[in-house]
């Protein structure tokens, strides 16, 4: 069995902060109406599995097809058995990512822990390079965290890492459309801080969300983002990237509202996405979640990776296009590039 498939595992749904355009809503919102939809996501953590579950799963991960487990939520590093589900998945020979909002890598005992359990690779969220910006698209619930607390985290990670390869640290942006620059001025600020990797990546909201209008690009928007992706590359930097086809992938997502094909679709091949209620689906696409057969529909509870993924196609033929997709290719297949040792380009 190869083993070359990537878990997307949203392991623990609240998070310390309340980014307004997050896959996972608002509590605000939800606490009004608690959604009921399949595959909605909810910061309110009403369904996510016990850690007895999830740890009988992460056991079952040694000689399964999973390569890779890329652990996000919600936040992950804020609940301390993740640290646990980590040291099994790396007991199990997978490499292991963690998606982070940075703040739990100022507690010297977290970073410590992920280094000791050789983790491959922290990725940590900042939307802006300006810290007001960055802080009022990413507010904490509590408004005591922040952009210096961020940098203090990945500071912090990288001083107790010192000469070691591991970790490799990487940010992650979202690109939204008033903010074009930030590609490359987040890239500047990456660069300077000695982080190894860098990923800006496309909004994707869905049309009925009430930022969509604000945030979402438009057609008009694509010349200054493929500008910036254009500089991006061009710049010499030390820090890895995405393949360049990526910058290619970002125009077209943004450049079309339509549905779509999506050539070469590993959802569902090299890609699967597992919910805090354990559910599992070929990626995080709401069409793709939607428009799964109940009879497809499957849970981690009680369920061995082994031969929860046994039976696979080499590639899924999906006409479900949304911008998340373009989202999914630093996760699988640029992630070795990521992941590299730092090499001037
Ligand atoms: C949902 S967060 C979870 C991990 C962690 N709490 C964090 O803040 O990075 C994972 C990544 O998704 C990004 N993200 C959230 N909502 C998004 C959206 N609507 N479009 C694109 N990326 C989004 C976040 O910025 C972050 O980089």
């Amino acid at each position: 069995m190869p083993r070359d498939a990537t878990l997307l595992w949203g392991l623990r749904s609240p998070c310390a902060f309340a980014c307004p355009h997050c896959y996972f809503g608002t509590i605000e919102e939800h606490q009004q109406a608690p959604p009921t939809e399949l595959g909605v996501l909810s910061h309110l953590s009403r369904t996510d599995l016990p850690f007895q579950v999830l740890k009988a799963f992460a056991r079952t991960l040694v000689g399964s097809p999973i390569e890779r487990v890329v652990i996000a939520g919600g936040e992950p590093l804020d609940w301390p058995p993740t640290l646990e589900v980590i040291e099994l998945s790396k007991e199990a020979g997978c490499q292991v990512v963690i998606a982070t909002n940075g703040i739990p890598l100022t507690r010297p005992q977290v970073t410590q822990r992920l280094i000791a359990l050789g983790v491959d690779g922290v990725s940590i969220s900042l939307d802006s390079a300006d810290a007001q910006t960055n802080d009022r698209l990413r507010p904490s619930r509590s408004g005591r965290f922040g952009y210096d607390d961020v940098l203090s985290g990945i500071r912090a990670l990288l001083n107790a890492r010192g000469d070691q390869n591991r970790p490799r640290v990487g940010i992650y942006t979202v690109v939204m459309r008033e903010r074009p620059q930030e590609i490359t001025d987040m890239a500047r600020l990456a660069d300077q801080f000695g982080v190894d990797y860098y990923v800006p990546q496309p909004i994707s909201l869905t049309p009925d969300h009430k930022l969509f209008t604000e945030l979402t690009h438009r057609r008009e928007d694509v010349p200054a983002v493929a500008e910036q992706l254009h500089r991006l590359y061009g710049e010499p930097t030390s820090l890895a990237l995405p393949d360049p086809s990526y910058a290619r992938r970002f125009v077209a997502a943004i450049s079309t509202q339509e549905s779509g094909n999506v050539p070469d679709c590993f959802g569902g091949a090299r890609l699967f996405f597992i919910q805090p209620d354990g559910s599992v689906w070929d990626c995080p696409s709401d069409r793709r979640i939607a428009a799964t057969p109940s009879e497809q529909r499957r849970s981690i509870r009680g369920a061995d990776a082994r031969t929860l993924f046994a039976d696979r196609p080499a590639c899924t033929n999906c006409s479900l296009f949304s911008r998340d997709c373009v989202n999914m290719w630093p996760l699988v297949l640029d992630m070795p590039q990521l992941l590299n040792t730092r090499t001037p380009r």
